[in-house]
């Protein structure tokens, strides 16, 4: 818990939510949306974790990580729109991190679109450091596919 954040594991059955989570923050972007099967299959795979972030009993944020040995991969990062600007991202992100910090992980790496300025200053104020470019990673509907920018952050 923190600042009145809770957060808990993502159920088997709770794939509908994730997804609606998933499409209410990357649909508006033109990003393609993380149907419950995507899900699934993602938390089936090796190393594979989702987490929800509650307030007020409410599921309002979520997070899936992929970890492998001392190295991790936020695949995905979401508050919902009604909910934002308000330390949720902030609270997720740090629990996500301790989280893996605790299971012995010593590296976390994540992608951000160079046109996400929201998520871009939430890394950079979490001590991220931008060390790598992927050309045209995400799909951004009629529009020109966005850059990513692969950022690291040591969990020691
Ligand atoms: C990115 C996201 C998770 C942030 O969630 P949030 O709950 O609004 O974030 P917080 O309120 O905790 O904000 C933490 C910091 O992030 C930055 N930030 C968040 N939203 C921002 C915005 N719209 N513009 C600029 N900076 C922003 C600020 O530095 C903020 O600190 P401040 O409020 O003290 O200035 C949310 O905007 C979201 O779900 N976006 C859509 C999905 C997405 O882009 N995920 C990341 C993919 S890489």
């Amino acid at each position: 818990m923190a600042d009145g954040f809770a957060l808990r594991a993502l159920g088997a059955l709770e794939l509908d939510l994730a997804s609606e989570l998933h499409r209410d923050a990357f649909g508006p972007m033109g990003e393609r949306v993380w149907m419950r099967q995507d899900i699934a299959e993602l938390l089936a795979s090796p190393g594979v974790s989702g987490l929800l972030l509650q307030a007020d009993g409410k599921d309002i944020g979520f997070a899936l990580c992929r970890a492998a040995a001392d190295e991790a991969e936020l695949l995905t990062i979401a508050v919902r729109p009604s909910h934002r600007r308000l330390g949720a991202g902030r609270a997720l992100l740090a629990m996500v991190v301790d989280r893996l910090r605790t299971a012995g992980v010593r590296t976390l790496f994540l992608e951000v679109g160079v046109d996400n300025p929201a998520a871009s200053a939430l890394y950079d104020h979490a001590g991220f450091q931008a060390v790598g470019r992927r050309a045209a990673y995400y799909r951004r509907g009629q529009a020109p596919a966005a850059d990513a920018i692969v950022m690291r952050l040591a969990l020691n």
